[in-house]
């Protein structure tokens, strides 16, 4: 692949998707279309899927680099997946994939604003088109409600001391760089172990601005309504929070025998793959089936 970005547990994800000839399928994260590029060598020419994205210039990417008409762009927020996936009379789909999170494109594009190592402006919106951005959060939330982001969405146990060292910085003149707010946070965190001390802050901040558990709980409760029966449901998850999210989804839905969990532990990727591409180390992947 000429792409800078491996997909994810790739051959796990297609062993569980597990993509029939002429099955439609609904990759809900089509990114650089990594899953979608596998997908779509399993499913025949009849078959299909539909790669939705929030990010516009993902889309154009991946469109102009499978070039396959066999694939369908739909631009838009997965917690829409049913009124995006225009599937006629009613039908259903065999099986559907998300892959949270950001993209590398996202990460290493310059101008997104997602990376502490960079002295971008503020932004991480995987939507451009929205109107929050990581820069109003930083300059403009309230203390509190910054303590709340950063307990909730980053796990971070020295919230209270970050969120005052923002509030104290942001006083004199605004925080506009990434790298400004790194230095912030890692002055009132301090920094111990290899883990840089601002990527609860960062991971926190990403979450708040794309309303990424809102969108999770919104987008599985949705896909159950457009998955046929035996069609498949597999997320690949890179934080706890988002885990707990699926995990809990899935264990609620299997109680109502909506769903039927394919696999009970998590699948994460072996030694060889977190090697190849580091930042896999912290997948993990759930699977469900529909009853
Ligand atoms: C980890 S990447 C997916 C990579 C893809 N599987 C591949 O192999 O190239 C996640 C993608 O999901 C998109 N995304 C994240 N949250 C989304 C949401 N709520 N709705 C639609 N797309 C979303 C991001 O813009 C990003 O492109």
């Amino acid at each position: 692949m000429t792409v800078e970005h491996l997909p994810v547990l790739l051959r796990e994800v297609l062993d569980m998707l597990s993509p029939v000839k002429g099955g439609t399928y609904i990759d809900a994260t089509v990114g650089l279309g990594g899953h979608s590029e596998e997908i779509l060598k399993m499913i025949g020419q009849d078959g299909r899927v539909i790669g939705i994205d929030r990010d516009e210039e993902a889309l154009r990417r991946t469109g102009a680099r499978l070039h396959d008409t066999r694939l369908i762009p739909v631009q838009g927020s997965f917690s829409r997946v049913e009124d995006l996936s225009v599937l006629p009379g009613g039908s259903k789909v065999d099986g559907i994939l998300f892959d949270l999170g950001v993209s590398m494109m996202q990460l290493k594009d310059p101008g997104r604003g997602f990376s502490f190592s960079s002295d971008e402006k503020l932004d991480m919106r995987m939507d451009i088109s929205q109107e929050l951005s990581a820069w109003d959060v930083v300059n403009e939330y309230s203390e509190k409600d910054l303590v709340r982001i950063l307990k909730d969405y980053g796990e971070e146990y020295k919230a209270v001391r970050i969120a005052r060292a923002i509030v104290d910085n942001r006083s004199e003149t605004a925080i506009d760089t990434c790298s400004q707010l790194a230095a912030i946070v890692s002055r009132a965190a301090g920094r111990r172990g290899r883990i840089h001390p601002a990527t609860k802050t960062f991971q926190a901040l990403r979450i708040e601005v794309n309303r990424e558990i809102d969108e999770l709980k919104k987008g599985l409760e949705a896909s159950l309504k457009i998955l046929k029966k035996g069609g498949r449901l597999c997320v690949i998850s890179y934080h706890s929070l988002e885990d707990r999210v699926v995990k809990n989804f899935m264990r609620d839905k299997a109680r109502e025998e909506q769903l039927r969990l394919i696999v009970k532990k998590p699948v994460v990727p072996g030694i060889r793959e977190i090697r190849e591409n580091p930042s896999s180390r912290s997948a993990k992947l759930r699977g469900a089936e529909r009853l």
